[in-house]
Order: C-alpha cells, then sequence, then structure tokens
C-alpha cells in the first residue's frame, strides 16, 4: 500500500460503526436512548429494574406470569454463594471493591459446572445468576469493611429494595428506593461502551460469559469509563463548598485535568439520561434536606459549560445520589456494575449467536525489517 493510500486511523474507534445491535440505541442527534425500542425515560418512570433486566434480554417485557416465574428465580439465586463469600472473606478490605466483583464473577463462573456449555438457555440461566448474586456481593463487601456482618436477602422484597436492604439492613424511605431504582435502569445498558464492547471481543473468541463478564468489570473499573461516579464524589469532597468550585476548577482545567462526570464520547449536548437521575438526586437532596450538596453540583456544572461547554454525564447526578443514599464512595462503581450486567450478557448472548470474531488492523509504525 504507498503511502498516499495510507488507511485512516480510528484512534479509540471514535465514530466507527463495528456492529449492528438490536439491544439499544444511543442517537447524539435526537440526544435519546432506547432499549429494545422503548425510551429509557419510559422505563425509568414505569417498569422495575426485573422488568427492564428481563426486556434487554428477551427482547420484549415479560407477562405477568413470565415476571412472576423471572422474579422468583431471581430471588432463589439471591444468597451469596458460601465459596464466593469465603474468597471475599480472604480478600484484604484494602481491595479495590472492583477487583472484588471481578473476583467473585470468577469464581461463580470456576463454580459453574455448566460454565462451558453455551447454548442460549444456559447463557440466560448464567445470566440471571449473575444479575441476582451481584447485589449480595456488592452489599456484602461494603458492610465486612465497616465491620459488619452479611445481611441476608429478603425474599418479599423486590430487587432494588432487596440490594438497599442486604447493604444497609433495613429498607429505607421509598424516595431512596425509586431514586435507586431509577439509577440501575438508567445505568443497565449503552450499546458499544468500553466494557460491553470488552464483553462482546471475548464472547466473539466463543469463550464463556462468566469470563466475558470478568473483562467487563476491568474496563468499567477505569475512570474514564464506570469508574468516573466514584470520581465525582472526590471531586465533591475535594471542593466542598459551593463558593470554592470555580476556584478549584480553575486550578484544574489549567492542570489539564480530565473534569469526572463530564463529557461523553458520543453525546455531544449532553447525556439524554441525566435529565432524569438528575430529578432523582432533586428527590434525595429535598428528603435528606440538603441543599448544600446540590448548590455545589449546580455551581461547578454551570462553571464547566462557561469554560470548556462539555455538559455531565450519567455519573455526575450518580455520584451524589448513590452518596445521599449511604454508600460509600468506592462502592459506586460496584453498583453500576451490578447493573450494567444485564447488559453486558445481553449483548455478550447476541455477540455468540451472531458467531463472528472481532479482529482489527493496525498500521504498523515500529523499526524496519532488519536482521539479526
Ligand atoms: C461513561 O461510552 C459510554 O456510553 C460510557 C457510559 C456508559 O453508560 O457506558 O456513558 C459511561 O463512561 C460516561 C463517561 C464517564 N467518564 C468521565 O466522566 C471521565 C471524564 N470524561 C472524559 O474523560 C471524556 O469526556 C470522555 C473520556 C468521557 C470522552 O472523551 P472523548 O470523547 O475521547 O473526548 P476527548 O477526551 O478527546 O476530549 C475532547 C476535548 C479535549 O480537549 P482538547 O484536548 O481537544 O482541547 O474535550 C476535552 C478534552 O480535554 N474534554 C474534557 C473532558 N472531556 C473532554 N476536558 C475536561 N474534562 C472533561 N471531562
Amino acid at each position: 500500500m504507498s503511502e498516499q493510500e495510507q488507511p485512516a486511523i480510528h484512534k479509540g474507534l471514535a465514530g466507527v460503526v463495528v456492529d449492528t445491535t438490536a439491544i439499544s440505541s444511543v442517537n447524539p442527534e435526537t440526544n435519546s436512548l432506547l432499549y429494545r425500542g422503548y425510551p429509557v425515560q419510559e422505563l425509568a418512570a414505569d417498569c422495575s429494574f426485573e422488568e427492564v433486566a428481563y426486556l434487554l434480554w428477551h427482547g420484549e417485557l415479560p407477562t405477568d406470569d413470565a415476571l412472576l416465574v423471572f422474579e422468583a428465580t431471581e430471588r432463589e439465586n439471591r444468597p451469596l454463594d458460601p465459596t464466593v463469600k469465603r474468597v471475599i472473606d480472604d480478600l484484604p478490605l484494602t481491595a479495590h471493591p472492583m477487583d472484588v466483583v471481578r473476583t467473585a464473577v470468577s469464581v461463580i463462573g470456576a463454580d459453574d459446572p455448566d460454565a462451558e456449555v453455551s447454548t442460549p438457555e444456559s447463557n440466560l440461566g448464567k445470566s440471571v445468576r449473575l444479575f441476582a448474586q451481584l447485589p449480595s456481593v456488592v452489599a456484602y463487601d461494603q458492610r465486612r469493611r465497616q465491620g459488619l456482618e452479611l445481611v441476608e436477602p429478603h425474599e418479599e422484597l423486590d430487587y432494588a429494595e432487596n440490594f438497599l436492604y442486604m447493604t444497609f439492613g433495613e429498607v429505607p424511605d421509598p424516595v431512596v428506593v425509586d431514586a435507586f431504582r431509577v439509577s440501575l435502569i438508567l445505568y443497565a445498558e449503552h450499546s458499544f461502551n468500553a466494557s460491553t464492547f470488552t464483553a462482546r471481543v471475548i464472547a466473539s473468541t466463543l469463550s464463556d460469559l462468566y469470563s466475558a463478564v470478568v473483562g467487563a468489570v476491568g474496563a468499567l473499573k477505569g475512570p474514564l469509563h464506570g469508574g468516573a461516579n466514584e470520581a465525582v464524589m472526590h471531586v465533591f469532597d475535594e471542593i466542598g463548598t459551593a463558593d470554592r468550585a470555580e476556584e478549584w476548577l480553575d486550578a484544574a482545567l489549567a492542570e489539564k485535568r480530565k473534569i469526572m462526570g463530564f463529557g461523553h464520547r458520543v453525546y455531544k449536548n449532553g447525556d439524554s439520561r441525566v435529565p432524569t437521575m438528575k430529578a432523582a438526586l432533586d428527590a434525595l437532596v429535598e428528603h435528606y434536606d440538603r441543599a448544600d450538596l446540590l448548590e455545589l453540583y449546580t455551581t461547578l456544572e454551570n462553571a464547566m459549560g462557561e469554560r470548556k461547554n462539555i455538559k455531565p454525564n450519567l455519573d455526575y447526578p450518580s455520584g451524589p445520589a448513590y452518596s445521599l443514599m449511604g454508600f460509600a464512595t468506592e462502592t459506586f462503581t460496584p453498583l453500576f456494575a451490578a447493573a450494567r450486567v444485564t447488559g453486558w450478557t445481553a449483548h455478550v448472548m447476541e455477540q455468540l449467536a451472531s458467531n463472528s470474531l472481532i479482529r482489527p488492523l493496525s498500521l504498523y509504525d515500529g523499526p524496519a525489517e532488519r536482521h539479526l
């Protein structure tokens, strides 16, 4: 290929369409997000997280009977796997909570006698098991770091209520439960984001579903991706009060720092999910009487808009919302993982069905051929 014919390089695959998917549509032109055709805002307003998980996996919302069967299966799979608990107990409290999630998924897979069985039915079963187990893993890991004992799941509670119950030992106010449910639905799926595409690459080699999810957890941990919601709270803690926000931002931008919770590779006029999550945050601010936090949130958002014209992404309202709910900051990204495991596994099953290896090209720019 001559110099003139050098191929265009799409660093970070920015703007590159690599495949089709029927699971979700992220449309920056209309600033919209559809899960299997349904606007995510409608799902967040009217559905349980269980219904949304079912929709992502099956392509349709469940009938009443199908929902009852699915809910019963999820609740049966909630109790923390004893092998997983033993392994978590052996991990140091200094381990990053996303490393605990990554390890737990790996152990659940290694412990599954059908791990290598890759029929659609078997993979759906694995997906539901991970869906049910991750709240137990995340809740227990937060509690053990606080010197608290495991709280067994409560089978009368729905997914969101039970997740909060296992974390805090009680079901909080309905305002908190609803904000948490909304966050899970908004975090569930977002087409070929870095962690989902990681899972698809692993699935494209016909490796097992658990290996694909372990890879996705590793990708989500990064602060440019899922780790941003935790990083947003560190920024808020660093700034302290709203009157210090502009000074802090000017210094941070002068150091060329990326401000966590702002910007997006696909959305360029704001993340379609933010208004819905911001409304949930507003409800929490009112419930906990934290106008100070909202003032800091708004001041930093306005300052970022004035200086860089860059808008918040979903992690910006989610960070303070999870903080108000009482989650430890280092637990925020594991919450994202617990929600996104639905999207990841839906994409793994879609990729396996397409049976096509993902293997892009590279343009060599190392030393010319030479000999010893
Ligand atoms: C998620 O893909 C998904 O869908 C992800 C996600 C999902 O649901 O799966 O939506 C979840 O990961 C949301 C993003 C969370 N990450 C953060 O909040 C980290 C902070 N954001 C940035 O790192 C950045 O905005 C990215 C990584 C999210 C997107 O960056 P791009 O598209 O690669 O854009 P870029 O880094 O090339 O930035 C373009 C310009 C640069 O300025 P110049 O060098 O051209 O002068 O905008 C600037 C950047 O410096 N910029 C920022 C910024 N984001 C972009 N400057 C300061 N702070 C920022 N946050």
